[in-house]
């Protein structure tokens, strides 16, 4: 081949690399950001991106758009590997027309959602945009419309995930909305369908971009995303340790790992950490530690709703996802946020092959006016629903209170778990005995002379016949009693026993979860 084709090809490649120019990428630097190849480096395993699409060009001739180069048409695209397992990825290129997406740009990150589809590998969406190109008017918004139908095809079948490390704004932010995880970095993303002008104009509220659309914004108060990272580089381990417990696809289970941790470990510290007073907190999260393969946990929305916890612990090498009431935050009360947060949290599981480990101490759903008429009903109802509609094995554990609607709707047997198995402390009841007794024995206690020293009475008179577990256990609801020292060992028993587990349901076109 003449040398000049060969230089013609380098030179074209080297141009490409640079995106934007040399002084985009200062800029980039400079606020902080890494540009887009940095990110795919970072990101993938070292040396294994392979560019598709590097040449596509843009054809739009309005506003002068006929003389714009932009080298990559603002998007990278392509495959790679992380931790040796295929996944494809897309990287908006922010010092190309600020990443903002025109019809090719969008082509091109259509042409890897349809192969990561096709090959059934994750697919990874950095975005970094000033969103539609303002130049191509129609055919950008066609570009976004082609993007969110097949974020929805691939929804269940392929882990899709967004990492925000920009802005990201208007209806740009639907796609990463329609996708399972979504990875904020603290002042380096923003999500908004208005930005902090346009508010101020319509409503007269002034607020920072960061607190109207930044990472904290959404891990905390919205529930938008599920992950916050300090840098984009702590962002990136963590998208790697994610993959580690996801499989490629709907069809595959998590990879297996070499068992770090003896199976049979006992941890006396379980058997006093409920306290004896009932009204007295616990960190749930001791629980799950001390269960959890070498204590390793990757906690999915940490700062949301954090009365209730839910994340991802290994067992015996295996991939598991955890729910369990937070007795530490409004004392484990199921509220609007927790519901959503969970059951979102079950659906991912369950569609990823994921079995679950429902961890129970919960009060009931939480009281009041803000609760009722946010609709807790219809909120309440998902978990209700991501229950029964998951078909993974399911392993149940009463640490204490297991208390009415809240007792049903935290996988008990009667919502489909596989093993329920209770700790000593164990109370199922339909309230908790305070309120129980001042609602059975009310006559007893007014007609007493010292009414305080009855209701006691009657509260304790209800605790043993009633909140403990073993009334739940004579009916075959929990299937043992155990000691909490040796939960960890009786699950991994119950998970590897339901490995097996096939579970169909009746053919429909897609049931109706309350939304
Ligand atoms: C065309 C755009 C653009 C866009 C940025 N640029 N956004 N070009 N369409 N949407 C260009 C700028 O003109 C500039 O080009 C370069 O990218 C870098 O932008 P700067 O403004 O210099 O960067 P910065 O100061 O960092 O500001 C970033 C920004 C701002 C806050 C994102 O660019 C901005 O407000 N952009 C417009 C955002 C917007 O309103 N987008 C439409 C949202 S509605 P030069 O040539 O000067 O370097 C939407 C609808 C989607 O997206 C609907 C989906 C259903």
């Amino acid at each position: 081949m003449p040398n000049q084709k060969l230089d013609q090809l380098k030179e074209k490649k080297e141009a490409l690399k640079l995106g934007g120019g040399v002084k985009g990428i200062e800029k980039q630097h400079k606020n902080g950001k890494y540009t887009s190849r940095e990110r795919i480096e970072k990101l993938l395993d070292p040396g294994s991106f392979v560019e598709v699409g590097g040449f596509v060009e843009h054809r739009c001739v309005n506003f002068g758009m006929e003389k714009k180069k932009a080298p990559g048409e603002g998007v990278v695209t392509g495959y790679g590997t992380i931790d040796g397992r295929v996944v494809y990825v897309f990287a908006q290129d922010f010092t190309v027309i600020g990443g903002s997406l025109g019809e090719m740009h969008a082509a091109k990150i259509v042409k890897v959602q349809e192969m990561a589809l096709k090959v059934g590998a994750p697919l990874i969406g950095i975005n970094d945009s000033g969103g539609a190109r303002i130049q191509e008017g129609v055919d950008a918004l066609k570009g976004y419309g082609d993007i969110f139908y097949n974020n929805t095809i691939a929804s269940g079948v392929i882990p899709q995930i967004s990492v925000i490390l920009g802005p990201c704004a208007g209806g740009a932010v639907y796609s990463p909305a329609l996708t399972d995880f979504i990875f904020m970095v603290d002042h380096v993303s923003k999500m908004f369908i208005t930005g902090p002008q346009v508010i101020k104009t319509v409503t007269g509220e002034e607020v920072s971009a960061e607190q109207l659309g930044g990472a904290m914004t959404h891990n905390k108060i919205s529930g938008v995303a599920q992950f916050y990272d300090n840098s984009e580089d702590e962002c990136f381990a963590k998208i790697r340790q994610l993959l580690s417990f996801l499989p490629q696809n709907n069809l595959e289970t998590a990879p297996d790992f070499e068992a770090a941790d003896d199976l049979n470990r006992i941890d006396e510290a379980l058997n006093t950490i409920v306290p004896p007073n009932p009204n007295k907190a616990y960190d749930m999260k001791n629980v799950i530690n001390s269960l959890a393969d070498g204590g390793e946990f990757l906690e999915y929305q940490p700062y949301y709703a954090e009365n209730i916890i839910t994340g991802f612990i290994r067992l015996n090498g295996k991939s598991v996802g955890v729910i369990a009431n937070q007795p530490n935050r409004l004392a484990g009360c199921l509220d609007i946020n927790a519901s959503d947060k969970a059951a979102h949290f079950i659906r991912t599981c369950d569609s990823f092959n994921i079995p679950l480990l429902t961890l129970v101490d919960v009060p009931g759903f939480l009281p009041g006016t803000g609760q009722e008429y946010g609709g807790i009903i219809r909120h309440g109802a998902k978990m209700l629903y991501a229950y029964p509609e998951a078909t993974v094995p399911k392993v149940t554990v009463i640490t204490r209170k297991a208390y009415g609607g809240a007792y049903i709707a935290m996988c008990s047997r009667h919502l489909g778990a596989d093993v329920v198995l209770g700790w000593p402390s164990a109370e199922i009841a339909v309230m908790g005995p305070s309120g129980a007794a001042n609602i059975i024995f009310r006559k007893d206690i007014a007609e007493a002379e010292d009414q305080n020293a009855k209701r006691q009475e009657k509260i304790q008179e209800y605790t043993d016949t009633v909140a403990n577990p073993y009334i739940a256990a004579a009916r075959g609801y929990i299937d043992d009693v155990i000691e909490p020292s040796e939960t960890r060992k009786r699950i991994i028993s119950a998970f590897e026993m339901l490995a097996g587990k096939r579970e169909s349901r009746p053919a429909k076109k897609h049931g109706n979860m309350p939304v």
